[in-house]
């Protein structure tokens, strides 16, 4: 049987009616009709400690062993993130540090992982802005960053229905086009990895 793609899913924002996490629940949906065996992860950036290299060292922090256990075995990550003056908020910065931390000789989690970004804010400019420096951190950790047209959805708050789903058809369209080039961008692991 063949062997389900692994995809991890990363709001950057942790409140509850997240416009951010809606986008993110709806690529889940339009990725469970496609065509072929998909596995759907979630990583909660708000359960994930400060980086701290204590904490590092101990190993004993739950959130943060299986966020790196489930982000080394993925085949691939899409962040979605609001704009916190401008950038992505401090929560999913320390989430990317901690995937970004080698174990022993292992890279770490995010090497050669195929990953893509959107964004979402209640503004107009859809937190477009933090896209910028999200991609940037993304290549520091040794992830590919998927070339798409960017997705970045204004007046986010607005479209989330009360199933927490957005239904927008132009912005169905859009995670839509962004679910497909993520899927056809999946590379095994072993030959990115230099
Ligand atoms: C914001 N917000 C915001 N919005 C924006 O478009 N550009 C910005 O620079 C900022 N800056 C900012 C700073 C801080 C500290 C907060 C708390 C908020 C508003 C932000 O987009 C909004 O609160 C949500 O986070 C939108 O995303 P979710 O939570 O609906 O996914």
């Amino acid at each position: 049987m063949e062997t389900p793609l692994k995809i991890v899913l990363v709001s950057g924002s942790t409140r509850r009616e997240s416009a951010n996490t809606a986008l993110l629940a709806t690529v889940e949906r339009l990725i469970a009709g496609r065509a072929g065996a998909v596995d759907v992860h979630w990583i909660s950036v708000g359960e994930l400690p400060h980086y701290e290299r204590e904490l590092e060292l101990a190993r004993e922090c739950a959130p943060v062993l299986a966020a790196q256990a489930l982000v080394a075995s993925a085949d691939a990550m899409l962040i979605s993130t609001p704009a916190y003056n401008g950038e992505m908020p401090g929560a999913l910065k320390n989430a990317l540090d901690w995937l970004s931390r080698p174990d022993g000789d292992a890279p770490g989690a995010l090497r050669g992982l195929t990953t893509a970004v959107l964004s979402a804010s209640p503004g107009a400019r859809g937190a477009l802005d933090a896209q910028v420096t999200l991609k940037t951190v993304l290549g520091r950790c040794g992830a590919r960053v998927v070339e798409h047209p960017p997705v970045a959805v204004g007046n986010a708050t607005a479209l989330v229905q009360p199933d927490g789903l957005v239904t927008d058809p132009g912005v169905v369209d859009a995670l839509s086009g962004l679910a497909d080039a993520v899927l056809a961008a999946v590379e095994p692991r072993e030959t990115v990895l230099v």
